[in-house]
């Protein structure tokens, strides 16, 4: 166990990460449908969450996962349309969501083609209040995270206003080094998540990865310090 409750597991390959993460997937999917009957998962995008969905949509995985009764939501979005290349959504959908039965009503996508980002998250954030009615926070019971090179997850950037926010559980941000919009879920909402699971992977994260696993640090410089206790998984090489 690290700072902030944090604990990891290294592995040599991208692919054994992969394996592993699957691994939690399908163990949180059965005991969600076994107590609640259903499973709530929000999906990053990015390179290494991919891994993990290439490797749930390969059929002795995905044929142990009760994919009717999963409800997908998304940890960010991009600003663009669905159909655009750095869609979070078109990744996970090409990777995942195309090759398994969750059914389309069960997809809970952020509209990145929304030209008010700010709308597009308050609509977000009323699905999110009305699928979880009455609770505080959406109690998701996975988050699938993914870490940045500047310690940024999901949308949550070193030094934007979103580290702030306390009351929403989704908000647009401006996201200054890129010069782009994103959607993003707050801290809020991912630290109600019943468990999350970091991939990082690839020699460009492991400053950040050091940060994130440090017992002190601050969240306005590693954001992914803002998520409260989470597995990490981690791999060395990114192929
Ligand atoms: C995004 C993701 C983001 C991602 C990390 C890691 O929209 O980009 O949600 O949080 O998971 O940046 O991305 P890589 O695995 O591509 O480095």
């Amino acid at each position: 166990m690290t700072g902030g409750g944090r604990t990891v597991r290294s592995f040599a390959a991208a692919e054994e990460m992969a394996r592993a993460g699957a691994v939690a997937f399908v163990e949180s999917a059965a005991r969600a449908v076994a107590e609640r009957g259903r499973f709530t998962v929000a999906l990053s995008g990015g390179s290494t969450p991919r891994g993990l969905y290439e490797r749930l949509a390969q059929k002795e995985i995905a044929s142990s996962v009760p994919w009717e009764k999963v409800f997908v939501f998304f940890t960010d979005e991009r600003c663009v349309p669905a159909h655009h290349k750095d869609s979070n959504f078109k990744m996970a959908a090409e990777t995942l969501l195309w090759h398994v039965p969750v059914p389309p009503v069960n997809q809970f996508r952020m509209r990145g083609e929304d030209a008010d980002p700010a709308r597009a998250a308050a609509e977000y954030e009323s699905k999110l209040r009305a699928f979880f009615a009455g609770e505080e926070a959406p109690s998701l019971d996975l988050v699938v995270l993914g870490l940045g090179a500047d310690g940024h997850t999901a949308s949550l950037f070193p030094g934007t206003a979103a580290l702030e926010e306390r009351e929403r559980w989704v908000v647009a941000s401006f996201v200054a080094k890129l010069d782009a919009w994103r959607i993003t879920l707050t801290f809020p909402a991912i630290n109600a998540a019943r468990r999350a699971v970091f991939l990082v992977s690839g020699s460009e994260k492991v400053e950040a990865l050091s940060r994130l696993l440090a017992p002190e640090g601050d969240v306005s410089t590693t954001p992914a310090r803002g998520v409260g206790a989470a597995e990490v998984l981690t791999a060395e090489r990114s192929s």
